[in-house]
């Protein structure tokens, strides 16, 4: 196990079941039709990697840059686009990848924007879901873990910017945060 990480809450093989499992039932949802999956960086980049590979329907796929943290461990609250997708979604289905659904703040902006563009669906899906921590009305279609209120990394989820390529998902070791990160956890589960 990583040194910084406290525990291992999903493992390598709980997690590459899942993932199979999503793809099978994304697959029959979208039977016949191509969807578009717009994978969010960079934090979805292995789940979603994984899952078009679990999905035997035609896709094709798009990926957006979204910023939402200041670099630490608490939504900012603030998106903002850093890459937008290229293809157009006009009449498309399209299929939101994210990694973890936490406050729904960088969700429900991505999807606000999407829906202007006029696509003939949109759904989402994403492999962990914090419900505790949400401050929006969004809601995933496909959820593959729901978790307790813990900052986790590795399978694409970071850091600022580290442990990304930890094969499995761990809670961070609070001694790795910074002060300032451990204030700011504190005062939104006061919240
Ligand atoms: P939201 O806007 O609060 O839903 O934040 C979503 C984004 O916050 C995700 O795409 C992640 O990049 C990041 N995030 C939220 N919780 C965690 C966590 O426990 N570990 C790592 N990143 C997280
Ligand atoms: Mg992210």
């Amino acid at each position: 196990m990583h040194e910084d990480v406290l525990r291992v809450l999903l493992s390598e093989e709980e997690i590459a079941q899942k993932v199979k499992e999503l793809g099978r039932r994304i697959s029959e949802d979208y039977r016949g039709r191509v969807p578009l999956v717009v994978s969010v960086l960079k934090g979805s980049v292995i789940f979603v990697s994984d899952l078009i590979r679990a999905m035997d329907v035609n896709t094709e796929i798009d990926f957006m840059v979204v910023s939402s943290f200041a670099g630490g461990v608490v939504s900012s609250g603030v998106v903002r686009i850093i890459k937008d997708i290229d293809i157009p979604i006009e009449n498309r289905d399209v299929l939101i990848v994210e990694d973890i659904l936490d406050s729904g703040l960088t969700l429900e902006y991505i999807t606000g924007i999407l829906k202007d563009r006029n696509p003939a669906s949109i759904r989402i899906a994403t492999l962990l879901d914090k419900p505790c921590r949400r401050k929006s009305g969004v809601k995933a279609d496909y959820v593959g873990f729901v978790i307790p209120d813990e900052f986790v990394i590795g399978y694409g989820l970071d850091y600022v910017e580290r442990y990304r390529n930890i094969p499995y998902i761990g809670v961070l070791k609070p001694s790795v945060y910074s002060a300032e990160d451990a204030e700011a956890l504190e005062k939104q589960k006061d919240n």
